[in-house]
């Protein structure tokens, strides 16, 4: 996409990635693709805020070139040192020599761990500001959100918060970057909690903080470094981000995610009869196969619901492994505080249940009921399942 304007002398410059497969090398995004959003202020003096991933590199640089030549730069404020918004820097500090880097002091350290850059870079602080001429930024501190280093970097005049990682979402701009011509915006709310539950869930307590810092600051336009630029409604993606922050230790509503795994299709045959269960009482379900179903959409739904029904066959010694994965993830990412039940087939020895109930105690959730079966759901009962359903659909319920 071409440069876009956000206010006079302001810039998106940003770039579509529709090419890596694993964003951070972990989070599929094959079929969504994200951005790279950078902006630049051409001003007296000219500054761009964040950059982009190595492999976008040239698209970046000429962006820049079709507003001004890029060796004029004379800032480049990088308010996280993540590469996905600083693997153009040192292509960009040969073209443009004379600029100077402005980031945080942890930041600086950073940039000289990651790129070798040790000259050059200006230490700013929460409240400093940066006079461009028209335009005057002033930086915010907001430790954690992503990174320890991170901040983000609010223009007085027009009244824009360039926000970094915090309030971004997967998902390239096709065509428009603004919420207010997006072509898909649920879609693009969904992809942008699938991120937060990726990326920033694990820092919910900072982000909270950072956004209780912003109260302090009239915005007109939320421009996140990935995902859409929030300028008809800027104040829905910042509820929004408060909204799934506080859920990943306070569950919003009653409902279950359900995850399971089954080897032959005995833990699966007893899902169907505990469905049944769960369905007949009028509670939101989601399921998914931990087997082919990728953590990073399931985690979306830990943050919808305080009920999470796991479904796991012994294997070996073990708990089948896609759903130790799977509870790894949640635990990395801060998911606590929910009601669990637990079930599943065994062949001699019910291990799986055993490393469930220690799994429960490390994330803090509550574990209302076990139903676990050596070999079919016969051996138990197919009207214990239904009946299991229906009592933790009940649990779940009752506690709002
Ligand atoms: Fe978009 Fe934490 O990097």
């Amino acid at each position: 996409m071409k440069p876009v304007l956000l206010r006079p002398d302001i810039y998106w410059i940003g770039v579509n990635d529709r090419t890596t497969d694993l964003f951070e090398g972990l989070w599929p995004i094959r079929k969504e693709g994200i951005s790279y959003n950078a902006y630049l202020i051409n001003d007296e003096k000219k500054a761009i805020i964040d950059l982009s991933k190595e492999l976008t590199t040239s698209d970046f640089i000429e962006h820049i070139n079709e507003i001004f030549p890029v060796s004029s730069l004379d800032y480049i404020i990088i308010n996280h040192v993540e590469p996905d918004h600083t693997g153009a820097v040192l292509h960009l500090l040969e073209l443009a020599p004379n600029a100077k880097i402005i980031c945080s002091k942890k930041a600086g350290l950073m940039l000289t761990a990651f790129y070798g850059i040790q000259d050059n870079i200006e230490i700013v602080h929460g409240q400093d500001v940066l006079d461009l001429g028209v335009h005057k930024l002033q930086f915010v501190s907001t430790p954690f959100v992503h990174w320890p280093e991170t901040m983000m970097t609010y223009e007085t005049t027009e009244q824009i918060l360039f926000s970094c990682d915090a309030f971004g979402g997967y998902g390239t701009l096709d065509g428009s970057i603004f919420d207010d011509h997006s072509s898909d915006l649920r879609w693009f709310k969904q992809e942008a909690l699938r991120y937060f539950s990726n990326i920033v869930s694990g820092v919910s307590t900072p982000t909270l903080k950072a956004i209780n810092k912003l109260a302090d600051y009239p915005i007109s336009i939320v421009a996140p470094s990935h995902g859409l630029v929030w300028r008809e409604n800027p104040g829905e993606i910042i509820d929004l981000y408060k909204k799934w922050s506080e859920a990943t230790s306070t569950p919003p509503a009653a409902g279950v995610t359900v995850i399971y795994g089954t080897m032959y299709g005995n833990t699966g045959k007893m899902l169907d009869f505990i469905i049944q269960g769960l369905s007949g009482q009028n509670i939101p379900i989601e399921i998914f196969d931990v087997r082919y179903i990728h953590p990073s959409y399931i985690l979306s739904s830990l943050l919808k619901y305080n009920g999470v029904l796991v479904g796991a066959p012994t294997y070996e010694k073990s708990i089948f492994p896609p759903i130790k994965n799977m509870l790894g993830y949640a635990k990395l990412k801060g998911i606590e505080n929910r009601k669990t039940a637990f079930f599943g087939s065994y062949g001699w020895a019910g291990v799986a249940k055993r490393q469930f109930e220690q799994e429960t105690l490390e994330m803090n959730w509550e574990l209302l009921d076990i139903l676990d079966f050596n070999g079919r759901p016969q051996t138990v009962g197919i009207q214990n399942g239904v009946e299991f359903g229906e009592r933790f659909a009940q649990q779940l319920l009752s506690a709002f």
